[in-house]
């Protein structure tokens, strides 16, 4: 663990102890998890899901590896339009960290789909992150505005 993630770590662990028993008691409505007062709320007991689309031209098939330190969670191959997702609860201790290999034809990737991560967080809005194949790279959604960008390129060989 960087020393980043250790402060974060940290700061989440206080931020458990001291607020949460006043998030809860002051909090009615489970699901409003998008407000900034309701961020650690989200961050700590949300259920967060992570999906990969197959969004390739041609009935290319997608081989999907996704693994955590904890979890393997199986090779799939995914037809065009097919999605797997899976969810998961972050770790209060420690990083909770995924990552993907990913293949088509003479191509492949491997790269991190969620981590303790700003970027990732507001990405997937605290909740869902997308991850859409496409014959020119590997692209993450932007749950707020709906866009996506390109986040990684194939590279050749298997
Ligand atoms: C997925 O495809 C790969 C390569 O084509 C194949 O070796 C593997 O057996 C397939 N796995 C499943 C679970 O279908």
């Amino acid at each position: 663990m960087n020393n980043f993630c250790k402060n974060f770590a940290f700061f989440i662990l206080i931020q458990a102890i001291t607020i949460t028993p006043l998030i809860v008691s002051s909090s009615s409505d489970p699901d409003q998890g998008h407000h900034v007062d309701n961020t650690r709320r989200s961050l700590l007991f949300k259920t967060w899901r992570v999906h990969v689309v197959n969004y390739m031209s041609n009935r290319k098939t997608l081989l999907v590896h996704c693994k955590s330190k904890d979890d393997d969670l199986g090779i799939h191959n995914l037809s065009v339009g097919v999605e797997f997702s899976w969810k998961f609860r972050p770790r209060i201790f420690g990083e909770t960290l995924f990552w993907c290999y990913m293949a088509y034809d003479n191509l492949h990737a491997t790269f991190e789909v969620f981590r303790d991560d700003p970027y990732i967080f507001a990405k997937c809005d605290y909740g869902d992150c997308d991850w859409i194949a496409r014959d020119n790279g590997i692209f993450l959604k932007d749950i707020s505005s709906n866009q996506d960008e390109i986040r990684y390129d194939w590279v050749q060989g298997q």
